[in-house]
């Protein structure tokens, strides 16, 4: 793979690349880019399938840790049912298709959102292949399937609530490290923060999509549609990614922390 073949700055050639561990990514576009083919919408969202295939293969190679990948939104429902019903067959025949290179790459599938409220051939192969997978020591391929940020929120505050009124924590118990364990990525532990967030299609906001744990994410976005996009459109993110300076709020820099 050519990893700096877009880049005239030469620091980056020069710099060993930076892997994030959580790559979490908004895979947006697929309409547009089957309408610019004039093709029906569920044209893009077959072909994006195909995308999903190569960048999770590509991250897993490049050492990310974790994948998370929007797929479905509970806001997404409002579509059009035979959009909704292509997009609900697609986890299947994704993981009908895909699930012997998932084990070969050692990559293992979770889910987070409500899986419950799936059709339920979609919940039967979801489950198959978080339980096929389950062995997997590499990458989490962490499919975001009919979920929503702010209902994750609500729901974590309400187990917590409940563990309050049973008498299980007090209030004052309630602090960043409790509330993310409460939340879907609770199982991610400190990786549960995506390092660095990408959204393709040239839209400039985040939908919904971890509002919590993208507090500190390195946002990168980019034209390309999700159908397009390709392993180096992959590597280009996580070279900018490398020269970001990440301070969490505080000071990085030897001289900037000097009185
Ligand atoms: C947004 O594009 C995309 C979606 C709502 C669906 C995302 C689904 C996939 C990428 C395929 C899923 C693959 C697997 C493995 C299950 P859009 O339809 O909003 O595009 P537009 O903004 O151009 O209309």
């Amino acid at each position: 793979m050519a990893l700096f073949k877009t880049k005239t700055d030469m620091s980056v050639a020069q710099m060993q690349l930076k892997i994030p561990n959580h790559i979490a990514i908004i895979m947006d576009g697929n309409g547009r880019w089957a309408k610019r083919r004039l093709m029906p919408r569920v044209a893009g969202h077959k072909s994006a399938m195909n995308t999903v295939k190569k960048i999770a293969t590509a991250a897993s190679d490049l050492g990310v840790k974790v994948l998370t990948l929007y797929t479905f939104s509970t806001e997404n429902w409002s579509r059009p049912s035979d959009e909704v019903n292509f997009l609900m067959q697609l986890p299947i025949d994704f993981f009908n298709d895909f699930v012997p290179d998932l084990i070969k790459n050692n990559i293992k599938v979770q889910v987070m959102g409500d899986i419950e409220g799936l059709p339920d051939a979609t919940q039967i192969s979801v489950k198959n292949a978080i339980k096929q997978t389950a062995q997997g020591t590499g990458m989490i391929l962490n499919f975001a399937l009919n979920y929503g940020g702010q209902i994750e929120i609500i729901e974590a505050t309400k187990k917590l609530a409940q563990q309050v009124a049973n008498g299980e924590i007090l209030p004052d118990d309630i602090d960043e490290t409790t509330f993310s364990q409460a939340l879907q990525t609770g199982n991610l532990g400190s990786m549960a923060a995506p390092d660095l967030m990408i959204r393709t299609s040239g839209e400039l906001r985040l939908s919904n999509f971890m509002p919590y744990q993208s507090a500190y994410s390195e946002l990168y976005f980019t034209d390309i549609l999700w159908p397009d996009y390709t392993a180096e459109n992959l590597v280009e993110a996580i070279e900018s990614f490398t020269l970001r300076d990440r301070r969490f709020g505080g000071l990085n820099d030897k001289i900037e922390s000097e009185p």
